[in-house]
């Protein structure tokens, strides 16, 4: 299971892609640039690819006011949202608080609401806002409340994306909006990808569902992009119309992402972009293992370049100059001490000794 950056649950989350995209990345030669999401949800492919150094900016976007509040929240208000986190205790009593929160959002500050997004996020069944809590009302269910509610791996997890804050563009725009918005700023290498709600099943899971017009249209505006673009859908012929011409690859995400040519319950549609060896092959996962180790070292070596405000070839001049500063330290250091004990003290006895080894020895 790959690491999940993100602190939101997601119903239909895409994490699970975030292995086959960042090869894609590679594959493509867009590292270093950007990356656009622009049904975030819970960003988990944007943080991945921005965390793990793919993506040098991300823009996240979702029109959900609450799901914005959050994440503006992460990033404008780190302070403030993990105070509420560390100090609100996991209750029922806590819970019925940030419903009230989101029934009336207005009378509250972004990060009151940002953070009751995080809360009812963690605590209810399959982190669906408008769903029930995890245990039912009377508790009484195998699982609790705080179930999935591990204070510290959250905190850690909303201080790292705190650092990246420079490099994520936040919107709170429709979709067709902010491809208006973003394009015109957009470097050459970039990739674009669109996760709009199911056709069929986007009633039941999101509050913002889509029409079939509103796949329609989004389709014509996708279709019109020249910069790399990616889709993905459930399967259905609907959808399939609507990109007729346009490359295409069917998978199963339930199998780990695993592109295949067989007919699969999710589709992806691309443009301006070649599949990494597709089929998404088990020796391509393998290769990618094998880079862990290091990917993990360098991903280090990136939170503390992020934190200390410099760039990882900086980072890394520093540390042969650091040792060779600490050995040349210690040689001089240790030639004057040499030359101290070769020099002797003058401790004004003129050479005689005037205590005994016992007397100095009470003394101390
Ligand atoms: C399928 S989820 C995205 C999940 C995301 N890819 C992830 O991995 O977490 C759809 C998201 O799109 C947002 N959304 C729905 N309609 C939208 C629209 N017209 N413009 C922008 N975002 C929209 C919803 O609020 C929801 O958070």
């Amino acid at each position: 299971m790959p690491r999940s950056y993100t602190p939101l649950r997601y119903p239909g989350g895409k994490g699970k892609l975030a292995p086959f995209m960042k090869e894609l990345f590679r594959h493509n030669d867009l590292c270093d640039g950007t990356y656009v999401e622009a049904y975030a949800g819970g960003s988990s492919i944007a943080l991945t690819l921005l965390l793990e150094g793919y993506a040098w900016e991300v823009v996240i976007n979702d029109i959900d006011d609450l799901i914005y509040a959050f994440w503006k929240s992460v990033l404008d208000d780190t302070e403030t949202i993990s105070r509420k986190i560390q100090d609100t205790p996991v209750t029922m009593e806590a819970w019925y608080e940030q419903k009230q929160i989101h029934l009336h959002p207005e009378q509250y500050t972004m990060t009151d609401v940002g953070f009751a997004t995080f809360f009812l996020n963690r605590t209810n069944r399959s982190g669906i806002l408008q769903a029930g809590v995890i245990g039912g009302k009377n508790q009484d269910g195998p699982f609790k409340l705080d179930a999935r509610f591990n204070k510290r791996d959250m905190l850690e997890r909303i201080r790292l994306i705190a650092k990246y804050k420079n490099r994520i563009r936040l919107f709170n725009q429709d979709a067709g909006e902010l491809i208006k918005t973003v394009t015109p700023s957009l470097p050459a290498k970039c990739l674009m990808y669109f996760d709009p709600p199911y056709f069929n099943k986007g009633k039941s899971l999101y509050k913002n569902y889509y029409s079939p017009s509103d796949h329609a249209h989004i389709a014509t505006l996708i279709r019109a992009l020249s910069h790399p673009w990616i889709v993905t859908y459930d399967n259905v012929p609907e959808i399939k119309k609507l990109y007729t011409g346009e490359a295409y690859a069917e998978y199963d995400i339930s199998y780990s992402a695993h592109i295949s040519r067989i007919r699969g319950a999710e589709v992806m549609f691309y443009h301006n972009l070649e599949l990494p060896s597709a089929p998404y092959t088990r020796s391509l996962r393998a290769s990618a293992c094998s880079a862990n180790a290091v990917e993990g070292l360098l991903n280090q070596a990136k939170s503390m370049a992020v934190s200390e405000d410099k760039s990882i070839s900086q980072l890394l001049k520093e540390t042969p100059e650091k040792r060779l500063k600490d050995e040349t330290n210690f040689k001089s250091a240790k030639r004057r001490q040499l030359a101290l004990l070769k020099q002797g003290f003058d401790l004004g006895t003129k050479g005689q000794m005037t205590a005994t080894r016992e007397t100095l020895h009470e003394r101390g």
